[in-house]
């Protein structure tokens, strides 16, 4: 039996974080045992914001390609590969951008948010605008059934079946509508209480040394009303706590009960926490900085990866061409 295809990516802006781990990345390593998988790095999206001052682009390819290999991703079970190493990718948004209607981008949440927070229009880009139809390319090249992403991301996957039924409607049947595979993600906040992302500098990265990480740990927004170590706490509003729920399982709901009743101090129970990060982290942190000791071979892995899934590719864009007629 032929396994299903899912696919999935990450944008080159910085390194993977814990966040992106336990909301994602960590059920991409599980799917490898039953899917035929593909996991890319967005370095053309990381553009549609990014495109003034690009000196940081490199460096994020290598550090995410290191972390998807730290943590599990396996070159030998999956394909991994660069979007920017498949040029079809840059052929098949152009071919979408010339039937996907402008207002179908126009009402695209992350097109109204950024026009929400940033004053003038114009500072939106062609390419910004188009980021869904990207994203439309990455996933219907490889007839993709599953695209496990976050809720963030449904609109966008939303749109990109919409643009599938749209082409097949014109050319004839080509594209095969994905579906969203919602995995059990764990939330993790970042360590100032806000979702961890990298725009709010809140995180906890693969990329940071173990004893950054427990700097960081002792340093995480606990619940604000406790000032003496008995006074009885809320767990539920502590960064910390969440925190154990992920890395403590098993003993969080004793945690709690412990920090409600005031028989624990925020100082202990953030020791407690940052020992069980660490036995988390640190070999992972080590792995990836192995690997980034090697770039040239790191290279050569994610080109022979991307080599793989151009050939797949290319194997779309005959038929889309061919179905459109642009096969002169
Ligand atoms: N937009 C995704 C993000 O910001 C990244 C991405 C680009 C992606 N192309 C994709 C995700 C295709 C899944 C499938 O996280
Ligand atoms: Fe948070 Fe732990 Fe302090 Fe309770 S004891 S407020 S869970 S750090």
């Amino acid at each position: 039996m032929t396994k299903k295809i899912v696919l999935s990516g990450t944008r080159s802006t910085g390194n993977i974080h814990l966040g992106n781990y336990f909301g994602a990345l960590g059920n991409w390593v599980r799917l490898q045992d039953d899917y035929d998988c593909h996991f890319f790095i967005a370095d053309w999206h990381a553009l549609t914001t990014g495109y003034a001052d690009t000196s940081g682009v490199k460096d994020s390819i290598y550090g995410i390609y290191a972390d998807y290999l730290a943590c599990g991703l396996d070159p030998e079970r999956s394909v991994l590969f660069l979007q920017s190493a498949v040029k079809q990718h840059a052929e098949l948004h152009l071919l979408f951008s010339m039937s996907t209607p402008l207002s179908w981008l126009l009402r695209c949440p992350t097109y109204k948010d950024y026009l929400a927070k940033n004053e003038e229009e114009s500072s939106a880009t062609y390419g910004f605008l188009g980021y869904p139809n990207l994203q439309a390319a990455d996933i219907l090249m490889y007839r993709a059934d599953f695209v496990p992403v976050g809720e963030d991301q449904l609109p966008h996957l939303e749109l990109t079946r919409e643009i599938a039924r749209r082409f097949n409607h014109f050319y004839g049947d080509v594209l095969p509508e994905p579906q969203a595979l919602l995995t059990p993600a764990k939330v993790l906040p970042g360590i100032d209480g806000r979702k961890m992302s990298k725009s709010y500098g809140n995180t906890i990265a693969f990329a940071d040394d173990p004893e950054a990480v427990r700097q960081k740990v002792m340093c995480m927004i606990t619940d604000p009303a406790r000032i003496r170590k008995d006074d009885p706490g809320h767990p539920d509003v502590c960064s910390v706590y969440a925190f154990h729920k992920v890395f403590s399982e098993g003993e969080s709901d004793a945690i709690g009960e412990a920090c409600r009743k005031g028989e624990i101090g925020c100082v202990q129970c953030k020791k407690n926490l940052a020992a069980r990060v660490a036995a988390f982290h640190t070999p992972i942190h080590e792995k990836r900085t192995a690997l980034l000791q090697n770039r040239p071979r790191l290279r050569e892995m994610l080109l022979q990866g991307s080599a793989r899934a151009e050939v797949q590719a290319e194997e779309t864009m005959v038929r889309v061409r061919s179905a459109m007629k642009v096969d002169f």
